[in-house]
């Protein structure tokens, strides 16, 4: 065996979710639920929405906002009832802008400059008369202490602007509202976009019991049968990117190290989107450093420079010359000349990383379902945005893979399903099931 190949031998070993692990990660998962629910230290944060989930009858015409990372989505949606969504219009605004003329998501902008841009898009696509509810979905952890209040307790997915951690979101955008004179739009909820998703696709399918995002970030919902604050069903936000019963790997021990916030989303930072590219990097670095690649390259070691997109084309590259390997290591990292073993190694390591993700969330979501539903004798439907879960080669195929490795026969009883642009639809949905009138 020649040393390229040891590396991933042992390497394989580091990153693999055999089945015993995903039993007992999901076994820990429960147990962060349930001690994060009754109040209890959890790497879980078991946050209230306020809401439940929808009857599938709500209507009308509904102003969503959709803001989880470095884009903002607006849409005008129209719900029609009998489980029905239509999107009416839909636009999509960068937060930073490509010419780098403003940045909403760094440190030097502010909340007020954020929050007012968001508005102007608004007024973008709002209608000038008529009275509109508004639903936004705000996705990084919220505080709850209402339907439409929500304190933004910390940023997640490297977003940096200043003077939004502890304040009260709702309320931000009402002002921003009211300064763009948009006085004839009301907002109603403020909802994670986990809960979007499950409010989404629970709108025509009353099966649906977890939300999840498998995209920049990761995070999943559920439905609690029983919330202690309302004595009846609630979904919970568990910011599950933040659960910390996984080993990491050195890889990932430096991946946290160099983060923004040390310490904090230590799933997220292995499973999302944000980062998977960033993982394979550092591996590959590792490579390069003990020599393994004769061909070493400055621009390898700059961090991030292996985009998620970019990691999605080696893993659709199933060519036996890997071209496209080969192109996106001269591209990202100006390394030309890589032999037939080395692409093919790269192409190794991104799988996986990968297929680690997958495995992963797997396992928390059997952790979700062996607490609400013990001995699995339901249908459950587990509502899945993002573009990791829409987009990555292979990674929808390796979850439901998952499922069935770990729950065997009863997998059949679980349907993962893409819930798309679940998270802005939700937002109308969650302002549909508050609005009552002005
Ligand atoms: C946030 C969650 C969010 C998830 C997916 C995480 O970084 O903390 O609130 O649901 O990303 O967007």
């Amino acid at each position: 065996m020649d040393n390229l190949h040891k590396f991933l031998v042992v390497l394989e070993g580091q990153l693999a979710v055999p089945c015993r692990l995903m039993n007992s990660i999901a076994a820990s998962f429960r147990q962060a639920m349930l001690a994060g629910l009754s109040g209890k230290p959890s790497s879980l944060k078991m946050l209230p929405s306020f809401i439940s989930c929808p009857t599938g009858r709500e209507q009308g015409k509904i102003v969503a906002v959709d803001f989880g990372g470095t884009n903002v989505r607006v849409l005008f949606v129209e719900l029609a009832g009998k489980g029905k969504t239509y999107i009416i219009d839909r636009r999509f605004f960068p937060l930073k802008d490509r010419l780098g003329t403003y940045d909403y998501t760094a440190s030097s902008a502010s909340g007020i400059e954020l929050l007012n841009f968001i508005a102007g898009k608004i007024a973008e696509i709002v209608p000038p008369d008529g009275v509109y509810p508004l639903g936004h979905t705000f996705s990084f952890p919220c505080h709850q202490y209402g339907v439409n209040e929500a304190v933004l307790i910390s940023w997640t997915k490297e977003i940096k602007t200043a003077g939004v951690e502890g304040q009260n979101v709702g309320q931000l955008l009402q002002q921003a509202l009211a300064r763009n004179k948009l006085g004839h739009v009301f907002p109603q909820a403020v909802i994670n976009d986990t809960t979007g998703t499950l409010l989404a696709a629970a709108y025509n399918d009353a099966d649906t019991m977890i939300g999840a995002i498998c995209g920049t970030g990761h995070n999943s919902c559920y439905l609690e049968p029983c919330h202690p604050i309302s004595n009846g069903p609630m979904i919970v936000n568990m910011e599950s990117g933040n659960f910390d019963g996984i080993m990491q790997t050195k890889y990932d021990i430096i991946l946290d190290q160099a983060s923004e916030k040390p310490g904090a989303q230590r799933l997220e930072k292995i499973a999302s989107g944000q980062y998977l590219g960033e993982i394979v990097r550092l591996i590959i670095s590792e490579l390069a450093t003990n020599g393994h690649f004769l061909e070493t390259a400055d621009r390898l070691r700059v961090p991030y420079s292996l985009p998620t997109e970019n990691l999605s084309t080696i893993l659709a590259d199933s060519s036996a010359e890997l071209d496209e390997v080969s192109a996106v290591a001269g591209s990202c990292w100006g390394m030309r000349n890589l032999n037939a073993s080395q692409l093919k190694a790269i192409h190794t390591i991104a799988r996986l990383v990968t297929s680690r993700s997958a495995r992963l969330v797997a396992a928390t979501w059997t952790g979700v379902l062996w607490k609400i539903d013990p001995a699995l004798s339901r249908r459950h439907t587990i509502a899945v945005d993002g573009s990791l879960y829409e987009k990555m080669p292979g990674y929808a195929e390796q979850l439901a893979k998952a499922m069935s490795d770990i729950l065997g026969e009863k997998a059949k009883l679980v349907t993962i399903r893409l819930s798309k642009d679940g998270s802005g639809i939700g937002a109308a949905i969650a302002a549909a099931t508050v609005f009552k009138s002005v």
